[in-house]
């Protein structure tokens, strides 16, 4: 079951997803949950933050898994998603060091440190939270994925390679491949967010929910869980027609 909600603005989209999250960690407290990184979460990172500091909720006993690396760029590169997820939420909040799980590019077997963590997520996840890049790939599951693939290697298609600046600067090297949760652990999750704003994601979103269901818009693939979340903002959500949209 798929549930649209729409924000007016991408304060309240931010204070309400920031809210929710804080709110499933006070339910769940030892929760596994994925975290993606890019510019979409980083003003819901600042709320959890708060939310944390305030003591509203606690990462105290949960369990946090990257949702995605990039490989072939320097280790403590700005743009590397440990390094972004460090950043902006984990060194601010009390997740303990051996809860966080993540993945190793630099690993000389990338197929046995892909499979050991698969083994960790025997469990299911609790929660996956996603962003959405803007041909419908969600961690580095590119267009092309089949929904029962594994955590593994990936190259990235060149539109994500290019659209990387944005987190490692201009004239940095840029990556062509990472390492992403496979769609397989995410459709296994028992909850899904998929985090969406401004106007660049508007057309994807609309195709991705009202358009067939089809691997070359990997996001589509979700559609089927039983309980998939889209928080979007006003402007993201532009495409949609209003029937399918809840107020947030
Ligand atoms: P963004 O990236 O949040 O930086 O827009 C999302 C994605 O490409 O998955």
């Amino acid at each position: 079951m798929v549930h649209v909600v729409r924000y007016e603005s991408p304060e309240s989209w931010a204070e309400h997803v920031a809210a929710r999250f804080a709110s499933f960690l006070a339910d769940e407290p030892a929760a596994r949950v994925a975290l993606p990184t890019g510019a979409t979460p980083e003003p819901v990172y600042d709320g959890i933050v708060q939310a944390v500091a305030a003591g509203v909720a606690s990462f105290g006993r949960a369990h946090v898994f990257l949702l995605d690396e990039f490989g072939g760029v320097p280790r403590d590169a700005k743009g590397r998603c440990d390094v972004m997820l460090h950043r902006e939420l984990l060194d601010h909040v009390d997740l303990p060091a051996a809860n966080y799980h993540r993945f190793d590019p630099e690993a000389e077997d990338i197929a046995a440190m892909c499979a050991a963590y698969d083994a960790t997520l025997q469990q299911p996840l609790d929660l996956v939270m996603l962003g959405i890049g803007r041909n419908g790939h969600v961690g580095m599951n590119e267009p092309g994925t089949s929904p029962d693939s594994p955590t593994r290697r990936v190259e990235l298609a060149p539109s994500t390679t290019q659209a990387s600046v944005r987190y490692f600067g201009e004239g940095a090297a840029l990556p062509t491949w990472g390492i992403t949760l496979g769609l397989a652990q995410i459709l296994a999750a028992r909850t899904i967010w998929i985090l969406a704003t401004g106007e660049g994601k508007a057309d994807i979103i609309r195709d991705v929910l009202l358009e067939p269901v089809s691997a070359t818009r990997p996001a589509s693939l979700l559609r089927g869980h039983p309980n998939c979340w889209f928080f979007l903002d006003a402007a993201a959500a532009s495409k949609l027609p209003v029937g399918v949209l809840s107020r947030g």
